[in-house]
């Protein structure tokens, strides 16, 4: 008897979680494909193609004819990925540059050997990402801390060196991908590296404070490209089933509560892509520049950005830049 009453619940929750996940996924957007520019022969660059979210949007350019460039630290990954890509799509131009985005070393190589290749982009997507635990101590090989290091500060040196290229691309986009954690994040000017906080006992998201930085850079930048014929968007893709959690040593037990999770609420790659594409290539948005996306719609941040405080960034950011880079000269 317990086990008709245990199997007629089971079936109940079953089909109630079913019902909730197809309900919730209606929400998460969809990027219209009858409404896009022509990316054939455009030069799209993504940091991070080799995975996730950045895989995802590769092939959907690959796809549509453009030129991809795919910029990871795993070269290995990334020639598979390109092969598999190539599988599915026979005529994609896709290839692969080396760039480690937590070292300033590497991202001035890239962008000078990129720019021997190449004398305009198209689309810059600054897709690549790491969530890294304050507790497990990571620097940037520049000494930053490992999220703002890679995911703000990385990507600021690189667009900023790529910036003439982008704009002989014209018209062109600037797509940041953040995240809506950068709500739980906080510019903290007297301490930007986070050295102040203790890591075991931080309440500080770190991973947040690097995206709410994604954000306020790419609001600057817009600011700063007005008239260029370049425009900058920032998103949030939603919660998408990617390897970004590798950083953060996650136990067996942890599974239980992230299985049903990831049932439940997170986006497939597929559907993760949807408000990249939407940035990238939507004529909707063709008019826009410096507007914040998620589902494929507005997003309205809880976050409280203001001019002075994006200027601030911008300027905090290239001192950190220019005093690692001075500090290595004399070393
Ligand atoms: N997944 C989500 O739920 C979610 C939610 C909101 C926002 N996002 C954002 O989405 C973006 C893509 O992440 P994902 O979810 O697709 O994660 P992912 O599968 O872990 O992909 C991250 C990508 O970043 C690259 N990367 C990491 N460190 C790098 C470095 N130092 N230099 C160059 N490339 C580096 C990785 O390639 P290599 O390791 O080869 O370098 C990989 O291609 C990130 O910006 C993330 O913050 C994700």
């Amino acid at each position: 008897m317990w086990i008709e009453t245990v199997g007629t619940v089971g079936v109940g929750l079953v089909v109630l979680a079913i019902w909730y996940r197809k309900r919730l996924e209606k929400s998460f957007g969809v990027h219209d494909v009858t409404d896009e520019i022509d990316v054939h022969g455009k030069v799209v660059l993504i940091t991070g193609g080799n995975s996730g979210l950045g895989k995802e949007c590769a092939t959907e350019m690959a796809k549509r004819g453009a030129v991809v460039i795919i910029a990871s630290r795993d070269a290995k990954l990334s020639l598979q990925v390109i092969q598999e890509i190539q599988t599915k799509i026979p005529s994609a131009n896709i290839t692969f540059m080396y760039l480690d985005l937590s070292s300033l070393d590497s991202i001035r190589n890239f962008s000078e050997e990129f720019q021997k290749k190449f004398d305009h982009i198209n689309i810059l997507i600054n897709n690549a990402g790491v969530y890294c635990p304050l507790k497990r101590r990571m620097k940037t090989k520049d000494g930053f801390e490992f999220n703002f290091g890679v995911n703000h500060l990385g990507h600021f040196l690189l667009t900023n060196l790529l910036l003439e290229t982008v704009k002989r691309g014209s018209p062109s986009r600037i797509v940041v991908v953040a995240s809506t954690l950068s709500e739980k994040g906080r510019i903290n000017f007297d301490d930007l590296l986070l050295e102040k906080e203790d890591p075991d006992k931080s309440k500080i998201h770190a991973y947040g404070n690097s995206k709410l930085a994604n954000i306020v850079f790419a609001k600057e930048l817009s600011e700063r490209l007005v008239g260029s014929g370049v425009n900058v968007y920032a998103l949030c893709p939603g919660w998408v089933k990617t390897d970004l959690a590798r950083y953060m040593q996650l136990r067996w037990w942890n599974y239980f509560l992230i299985v049903p999770a990831a049932f439940l609420f997170m986006r497939s790659p597929g559907q993760g892509v949807q408000t990249i594409l939407h940035c990238a290539l939507s004529k909707k948005t063709e008019d826009c520049t410096g507007n914040l996306y998620k589902n494929c719609a507005d997003w309205n941040t809880k976050s409280q950005i203001t001019g002075e405080m994006a200027e601030k960034l911008w300027e905090a950011s290239e001192h950190l830049i220019l005093k690692s880079s001075t500090k290595k000269r004399m070393e």
